[in-house]
């Protein structure tokens, strides 16, 4: 019996210009507005959602693997480990503070210069990350408005990395300091056995979230405490283990105010580009 060759698809040298490219059926209810998600974080009381259906399998793997083959050399390490001061110049008993440590691979958009941005604005990456699919998803999934600029970041984890608690309040940002939107999309390697990302609801942290699919996306209501456990790779399969982390961070569009203040309201654009809120 001659059994049929079965020929692989070759592999993909860019991104596509718009997200909706990688959508599911599922992912483009959202865009069209039909899906149950919709308008989810237009509620305060809903601070996250996560689904793991809205990117096609296929094209997620093969994003993935692009990834894995152009970006992983450039990534920018961060290492932020507990400060041991935290434990040793504690005054008071029960009085311990601790500040955000991680450990993870990222690349800043904000840095044109660097290799990594470079690789990623010739992969399409950053453009993708740019398209207009995208802001429309996110405000589908947000239920409102958002301001024309925005941030993109790429994170990758690796065996043991991880994010400890935090919250991403940005207090001395005028335009983030009430509250804005992070859309993320995971690629996970099929080496990945777990991550997990916890939360807090109503004061404690009760909710907890597998973010080791092939092609997750979660979407966050900011801020709110939050963090991310180490990532457990499978038996010998350390090296294959990561988690990709496509990133993209909106403001809300401000309320519009009566016509006759419009004109005195208007933001120079210098203040459009200072949105970087890096996660790290
Ligand atoms: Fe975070």
């Amino acid at each position: 019996m001659v059994r049929p060759t079965r020929l692989a698809s070759p592999p993909v040298t860019r991104f596509p210009a718009e997200f909706e490219d990688i959508l599911s059926r599922q992912g483009r209810r959202v865009l069209a507005g039909t899906h149950a998600l919709c308008g989810a974080l237009a509620d305060p009381r809903t601070r996250f959602v996560a689904a793991d259906d809205l990117v096609d399998r296929r094209a997620a793997a093969r994003l993935r693997r692009l990834l894995d083959a152009q970006l992983l050399g450039a990534l920018q390490r961060i290492d932020r480990p507990i400060p041991p001061e935290s434990i040793w110049e504690m005054t008071d008993d029960y009085a311990e503070l601790l500040p955000k440590s991680a450990r993870a691979g990222t690349i800043y958009f904000d840095s044109p210069r660097e290799a990594g941005v470079r690789i990623a604005r010739r992969l399409g990456l950053a453009a993708m990350l740019r398209s207009d699919s995208f802001r429309a998803f996110a405000a589908a999934l947000a239920g409102r408005a958002l301001a024309d600029d925005a941030g993109q970041q790429v994170l990758c984890y690796g065996p043991g990395d991880y994010a400890g608690p935090h919250n991403d309040h940005h207090p001395r940002n005028r335009r983030a300091r009430s509250g804005y939107l992070d859309v993320h999309l995971s690629l996970a390697s099929p080496a990945v056995l777990h991550q997990w990302l916890v939360y807090a609801r109503a004061g404690h942290f009760s909710e907890i979230v597998s973010v080791a699919g092939p092609a997750t996306i979660t979407a966050y209501r900011l801020p709110f405490w939050h963090y991310v456990t180490p990532l457990a790779a499978r038996p010998r399969r350390a090296r294959q283990a990561r988690r990709w982390v496509l990133l993209g961070t909106f403001l809300f569009a401000p309320a519009r105010p009566p016509r006759a203040a419009q004109a005195s309201l208007s933001m120079p654009s210098s203040a459009a580009r200072s949105n970087s809120r890096r996660k790290s």
